[in-house]
């Protein structure tokens, strides 16, 4: 694939998916693709095409972050989020949060403070003294998942996005696991793990295991592999490990010249990918399916 301008990449998480919900999460993938696309064609930074692609997956109650996030075993959610910037290597990451809409906007503005990483009630008062409203906790629990329609769903969202100054961003959002213990932190605001950017190298975003992914510091290994391997064989890489311990998982990663590699040894792995020159984006709902629109 050549070098591309602009380029984004997005996963609404590596899990089973229903056939009824396969179109559901191709186009909700796509919306989010959509919304970072709109801002990087426009010459718009990496960091605000991420952020804004996963407040529509955490808007979207199909997906396990923000409004659509699982329960944990109190009933209640809890919710984790990161950005980081590849350009200083900065991060914004919460964990725990609760009363918070957007997970991802937290973690933004957390990013240019001093600490990298806000739990729980302290991340809500920081918050509060950053212009970020505090919602009602029950709010954020989406009727489908009272239902159990999508309860048992244990993904979470990501994005990796390069802007036309060549900056790297990757973002991450969950609701973790379903029953979780309540203060149970996954990888996804942890860097290393369920995320990492840096514009010498490129971005990568983790789905799946948080301990598993934690344990193996995954994000990590695929950046250490970028140095070497182009970005399908770096990502194939970094799941090969996961069978050290188990666990099933996804990532997408995205070199610095806007390059795609996604691996997944889950059934599915929501997906959807734009670049400059391509007039819409595409998405699918595992690599393969992805790699069949790609070679159309
Ligand atoms: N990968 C999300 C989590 O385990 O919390």
């Amino acid at each position: 694939m050549p070098e591309a301008d602009w380029a984004i990449i997005v996963h609404g998480g590596a899990k089973t998916i229903k056939a009824a919900l396969h179109q559901r999460n191709r186009d909700g993938c796509l919306a989010a693709a959509e919304a970072g696309a709109a801002l990087l064609r426009a010459g718009g930074s990496a960091l605000a095409a991420a952020q804004a692609a996963i407040c529509v997956l955490e808007d979207d109650p199909l997906f396990n972050a923000g409004f659509g996030s699982v329960l944990n075993a109190d009933g209640e959610v809890e919710m984790d989020a990161a950005i980081m910037n590849g350009a200083d290597l900065g991060v914004g990451a919460v964990a725990g949060v609760r009363r918070i809409r957007n997970p991802v906007i937290l973690a933004a503005a957390v990013l240019p403070a001093k600490p990298v990483l806000l739990a729980g009630e302290g991340a809500e008062r920081f918050a509060m003294a950053n212009g970020i409203a505090l919602c009602d906790s029950r709010d954020m629990i989406a009727a489908e998942r009272l239902a159990s329609e999508y309860a048992k769903a244990h993904d979470t969202v990501g994005c990796v996005a390069l802007d036309i100054h060549g900056h790297i961003a990757a973002a991450t959002s969950t609701g973790g696991l379903p029953g979780k213990h309540p203060g149970r932190i996954g990888d996804s605001p942890i860097p290393g793990s369920g995320l990492y950017a840096d514009d010498r190298l490129g971005g990568v975003a983790f789905s799946g295991d948080g301990e598993s992914i934690l344990r193996t510091m995954l994000a990590a290994q695929v950046m250490q592999a970028l140095t070497a391997s182009p970005a399908d064989i770096a990502v194939q890489a970094a799941i090969t490990q996961l069978q050290r311990v188990g666990g099933e998982a996804g990532a997408i990663v995205m070199d610095a010249a806007g390059r795609f590699g996604i691996a997944h040894n889950s059934e599915h792995f929501a997906l959807a990918l734009h670049r400059s020159g391509w007039s819409e984006g595409k998405g699918a709902i595992h690599r393969n399916e992805l790699e069949m629109c790609l070679n159309e």
